[in-house]
C-alpha cells in the first residue's frame, strides 16, 4: 500500500475496538482495485463519540464502520441517516458525501446476502431468532425482506423479546413476529427449520449457548452471527446431532461488502475481501 497526499482514509470505530477484521477486508478491496485509500481501526471510547464525529468532519474522512457500542447513539451526530437506518435507529456505515455525514444500515443486507450465499431457503421459513438487541434486529428486518413465513423471538429476558416483536412485526410488517418463552422453547425450536442465534452468548468459548443445544435435530440450519470463536458450542453441537451450519463470517463480509459500494460507488472483489479476512483470522 502506498501512502501519500492524495490517499483517502476509512476505518472503523467502537469500544473496545479489539481485533478487528474489517481493516484487511477493505485494504484487500483497494488494493485490488489499485485505489489509493486506506482503512485503519480508530478505537473510540464511550462519551467520545460526538467529539469522534466531529472529527471525521474536519480531517475529512471519507467513510467509517460503526460497531459495538456505538451503533444506537451515533444517529444523532449526523445530518441525515437513510432507510433502514433511520427504520431502526441502528447506524453501521457512515458515509462523508463532501462535507454531509448520511448514516446508514449494511447489517442488514449483509445478513440478507450471507444467508442467500449459503443457500438457505428463507422464502415461507419458520425461524427462531435469539436474542432481542440491535444484532436480533438486524437479522429480523433481513429475515423479513427476504419472505419468512414467521419469526419466533427468544431472549433471556422475555420483555425485551416482546418489545423487540411489537417493534418490528405486525400488519404493518405483513408477518408474525413472536416473542415466546423458556415454557415454549422446545415446541418453538422443533417447529422452526432455521435458528439463528443474534446473542452474544457464546463470544467466550467456556460460555453456555442461548438454548440448549439438545433441541437441534438434522434437518435444521443453525446460524450463528459469532465468527470469534469460529465455532461455538451451539455450532458444534448443532453439527454433531447432523444440522446445517453457518457462522456470522458472511454476515461480516457482506456488510463490509456494501459498505464499499456506498463509500466509493464502485463493486468490491468480494473474492478478495472473503480470503483477505480468512488470512487476518489466522493471523489475529
Ligand atoms: P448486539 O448489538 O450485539 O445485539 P445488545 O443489543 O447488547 O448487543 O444485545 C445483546 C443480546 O444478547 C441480548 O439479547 C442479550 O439478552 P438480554 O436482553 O437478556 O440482555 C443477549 N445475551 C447477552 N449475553 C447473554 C447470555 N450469556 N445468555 C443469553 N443471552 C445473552
Amino acid at each position: 500500500m502506498n501512502i501519500d497526499g492524495r490517499t483517502e482514509i476509512y476505518g472503523i470505530i467502537g469500544w473496545p475496538l479489539g481485533h478487528t477484521r474489517s481493516p484487511a477486508l477493505h485494504n484487500a478491496a483497494f488494493g485490488r482495485m489499485g485505489m489509493n485509500a486506506a482503512y485503519v481501526p480508530m478505537p473510540v471510547a464511550p462519551g467520545e463519540l460526538r467529539a469522534a464525529v466531529e472529527g471525521v468532519r474536519a480531517l475529512g474522512i471519507k467513510g467509517l464502520n460503526v460497531t459495538v457500542p456505538h451503533k444506537v447513539e451515533v444517529a444523532q451526530y449526523l445530518d441525515r441517516v437513510e432507510g433502514v437506518a433511520a427504520e431502526l435507529g441502528a447506524v453501521n456505515v457512515i458515509v462523508n458525501r463532501d462535507g454531509e455525514l448520511v448514516g446508514h444500515n449494511t447489517d442488514v443486507e449483509g445478513f440478507r446476502l450471507s444467508m442467500e450465499k449459503s443457500g438457505a431457503k428463507v422464502e415461507g421459513a419458520e425461524v427462531a431468532v435469539l436474542g432481542a438487541g440491535g444484532a436480533a434486529r438486524s437479522v429480523i428486518r433481513a429475515l423479513i425482506d427476504a419472505g419468512a413465513g414467521g419469526i419466533h423471538l427468544f431472549n433471556r429476558t422475555l420483555s425485551k423479546a416482546e418489545e423487540t416483536a411489537d417493534a418490528l412485526g405486525g400488519a404493518d410488517a405483513g408477518i408474525d413476529v413472536r416473542a415466546f418463552s423458556d415454557a415454549e422453547v422446545d415446541t418453538t425450536i422443533a417447529d422452526c427449520s432455521i435458528i439463528i442465534n443474534a446473542t452474544s452468548a457464546g463470544l467466550r468459548a467456556d460460555e453456555e449457548p442461548p438454548i440448549n443445544p439438545a433441541l437441534i435435530r438434522r434437518g435444521q440450519l443453525v446460524v450463528d452471527l459469532i465468527y470469534e470463536p469460529w465455532k461455538t458450542r451451539l455450532l458444534e453441537a448443532s453439527e454433531t446431532a447432523g444440522a446445517t451450519t453457518a457462522n456470522g463470517y458472511g454476515m461480516l463480509v457482506f456488510q463490509a461488502f456494501e459498505a464499499f459500494r456506498l463509500w466509493t460507488g464502485h463493486t468490491p472483489p468480494l473474492d478478495a475481501m472473503w480470503e483477505a479476512g480468512l488470512r487476518e483470522g489466522l493471523n489475529g
